[in-house]
């Protein structure tokens, strides 16, 4: 007798529905990398660019707010009701702040360029040369030898992270073993990687202009949406509690909310 252990993470039946896009105001020299959905459904987007900027939208895609930061912001994760996480890039330091009244809690030198970042479990994950994690006081706790460059995301128990270069998404569990590599034409020059509850992959390739889906076991995709139109697919970014999945490219041409179905 078989018995499947994840009923449900079979990627041929998870669909994506739109719910709304959302109209970024045009600015020039946009450079959206990283996006988040609060807990009371906003929408952020880090703006890597002069302007020093998260954009702020409701979930109907809304504009409600330009957060100013001190540099330009690559990357933010949500820490709880109130707190982000934030990377900001070749500035090489990340910060933690109170978004409710905007106030930052603590900056820490990283020494190294600091890109893309993922909280799990109260530990903060962050891609520097190598990962490094750390708690939400900031006190790093451990290194991780892992072969992504910029975007990763972190569950309980594995750490997933895109190589833009070699093409691969690579998924870890957290004593830094390869779990699974996937590798496949129809991904070229991944960025932008998040996940499901069943550890299902969503990534999209800055060159491909697609976002599939991989399988958690790493073993199949599904293609989920072509985005030949508009400007490099960059992030993206899912709510584990609302089954929301977030998309923006590079230049803000098209940013949307789905919601992901069948997972
Ligand atoms: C996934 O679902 C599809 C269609 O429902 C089915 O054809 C396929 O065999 C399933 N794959 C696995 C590994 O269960
Ligand atoms: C912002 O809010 C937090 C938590 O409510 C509080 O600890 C902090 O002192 C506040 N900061 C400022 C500058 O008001
Ligand atoms: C992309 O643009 C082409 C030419 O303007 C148009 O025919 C096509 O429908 C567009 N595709 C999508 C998915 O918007």
């Amino acid at each position: 007798m078989q018995q499947k252990e994840q009923p449900s993470s079979n990627v041929t039946d998870i669909e994506i529905q739109l719910i709304t896009r959302i109209n970024i105001k045009n600015e020039r020299h946009m450079l959206i990398t990283g996006c988040a959905i609060l807990p009371n459904e906003h929408l952020l987007f880090a703006n890597y660019n002069r302007r020093r900027n998260i954009l702020e939208y409701s979930k109907e895609g809304n504009y409600i707010s330009s957060i100013q930061v001190y540099a330009e912001p690559y990357d933010i994760t949500v820490l709880d009701s109130e707190r982000i996480a934030i990377t900001y890039g070749y500035n090489g330091f990340f910060e933690i702040l109170n978004y409710c009244n905007n106030s930052v809690e603590k900056k820490i030198e990283t020494g190294s360029h600091c890109w893309g970042l993922s909280q799990s479990n109260g530990k903060i994950y962050i891609q520097l040369d190598k990962v490094e994690c750390f708690d939400t006081t900031c006190k790093k706790l451990f290194t991780m030898a892992v072969a992504g460059d910029f975007h990763i995301s972190a569950s309980k128990t594995n750490l997933f992270c895109s190589n833009s270069l070699n093409n691969n998404v690579y998924c870890y569990d957290m004593h830094g073993q390869e779990v699974w590599k996937f590798r496949d034409d129809s991904l070229q020059s991944p960025l932008g990687v998040t996940h499901d509850r069943s550890g299902n992959v969503f990534v999209v390739g800055r060159k491909s202009r697609k976002l599939i889906l991989i399988q958690h076991d790493g073993k199949t995709y599904k293609n989920l949406l072509n985005l030949k139109n508009y400007s490099a697919p960059v992030a993206v970014c899912y709510n584990k509690d609302k089954h929301n999945l977030l998309y923006c490219d590079k230049k803000g041409d098209y940013c949307a909310l789905y919601k992901v179905l069948n997972t």
